[in-house]
């Protein structure tokens, strides 16, 4: 066993940490108040290759392992979680899953130009009464011969103003319940689609959230990701690699607002000293940095397995669950420790504190991490 990261791993962090401190943490305080997609600095991380990390360089990727993927997702999510949810969804949902079990045509057409950055794709299973059950989609696709009608409604769909293609999910033989899923390609110029206003969040407020709307939408047949009945399976397999990206995400989070807070107690003075002198600080940094390490990681351990083509679904889990946790504590103490400036926008870790919860939410609640975790135990 290695604890070492490779000389292009460091290459890769330290480009992922240059960007964040160069590109994002300008303007990320405004674009979290007005709720403004980060579109100049998402087309920049697709230039540098962020946004298809590891897919093959003959589909437009930059040829990546996963280990690098999280190294890069940590570093972007100290910064702005906003747009490493846009990295994360590109890379992982619909990337990932576009190059595994998509055909050759779509990979053409679909996965060179999302690879390359210079289109955003999005992942469409949450409805409005199909989140953590996702069995119970609702949305139909029927079968017309050469195409499917598609209708119904998506939820909560990361990048749903601004990707051009989405992975959209739905019911082709209801009978056959979760085994009569589809995943079609839907295009934004199809007509019949429509999207709904932007959600107004909590946290995360750069990236666009929507609500999706499909009447009697025709999906060509082409656009099929894999064999008919595939759908929920695709999701599922679609979904572990995602929890590795959003663990990260809650990695990155965390870290960042550990860095904050140990950089703050140095130069704050109270009692005579600075508060990383006294103890009741400093043994708030020694649980953070502790914590941060445990979920740094088991994110790398379950890349490792991804990389090493090992089932990584229970490692994945793992990691989300815990990392993101660690987030929302971390982010709490972090603001604990700025007093009463925590409180204020100016000093950036209340904006963490916010990001930090959704990812107990996305990519599966920490209750569904439990149910894959606990399955996979108690078998
Ligand atoms: N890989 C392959 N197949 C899998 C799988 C995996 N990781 N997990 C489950 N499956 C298969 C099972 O083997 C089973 O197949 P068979 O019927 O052929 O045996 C089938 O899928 C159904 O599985 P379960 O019986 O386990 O299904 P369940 O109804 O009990 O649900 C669940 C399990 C884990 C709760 C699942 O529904 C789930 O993950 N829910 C959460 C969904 C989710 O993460 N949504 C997030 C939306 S995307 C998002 O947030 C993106 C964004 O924009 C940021």
């Amino acid at each position: 066993m290695k604890f070492e990261l490779t000389e292009e791993h460091l290459m890769i962090q330290k480009a992922a940490r240059d960007f964040a401190q160069n590109e994002l943490l300008p303007g990320v305080i405004e674009r979290d108040e007005h709720q403004k997609f980060p579109a100049e600095q998402i087309k920049k991380l697709g230039e540098l290759g962020f946004l298809g990390m590891m897919v093959d360089p003959k589909y437009g990727g930059a040829g990546l392992d996963t280990i690098s993927y999280v190294l890069a997702m940590e570093e972007i999510s100290k910064v702005d979680a906003s747009a490493s949810v846009v990295m994360s969804v590109n890379n992982s949902l619909v990337c990932w899953g576009l190059e595994t079990f998509g055909s050759e045509e779509q990979k053409q057409k679909y996965l060179t130009p999302m690879a390359k950055g210079e289109k955003i794709g999005a992942f469409c299973l949450s409805e409005p009464e199909a989140g953590s059950d996702a069995t119970s989609q609702r949305t139909t696709a029927i079968d017309k011969g050469d195409h499917y009608l598609l209708n119904g409604t998506k939820n909560w769909i990361t990048n749903g103003s601004t990707a051009s293609y989405y992975l959209v999910m739905a019911q082709t033989a209801a009978d056959k319940k979760h085994k009569g899923l589809n995943c079609l390609i839907v295009e934004k110029r199809m007509p019949g689609f429509t999207i709904g206003p932007k959600q107004n969040k909590l946290g995360i407020r750069g990236s666009d959230t929507h609500s999706l709307m499909f009447t009697d939408v025709k999906v060509p047949k082409a656009n099929r990701i894999g064999e008919d009945g595939f759908g929920f399976k695709f999701a599922m397999k679609t979904l572990s690699g995602g929890r590795i990206g959003i663990a990260s995400q809650a990695l990155g989070i965390a870290s960042g607002a550990y860095e904050l807070a140990l950089a703050y107690s140095k130069q704050r003075k109270a009692f005579g000293k600075e508060i990383s002198k006294h103890q009741a600080i400093q043994f708030k940094l020694a649980d953070m940095a502790t914590q941060i390490e445990a979920a740094r990681l088991m994110c790398l351990k379950a890349a490792w397995l991804k990389d090493k083509h090992e089932n990584y679904d229970l490692a994945g889990s793992m990691a989300k669950l815990y990392s993101s946790k660690v987030a929302m504590d971390t982010t709490i103490e972090a603001v604990q420790i700025h007093g009463g400036y925590g409180f204020v926008k100016e000093y950036h870790v209340e904006r963490l504190m916010r990001d930090a919860k959704i990812t107990q939410i996305y990519e599966g609640t920490s209750e569904v991490q439990k149910i894959v975790i606990s399955r996979a135990v108690i078998g």
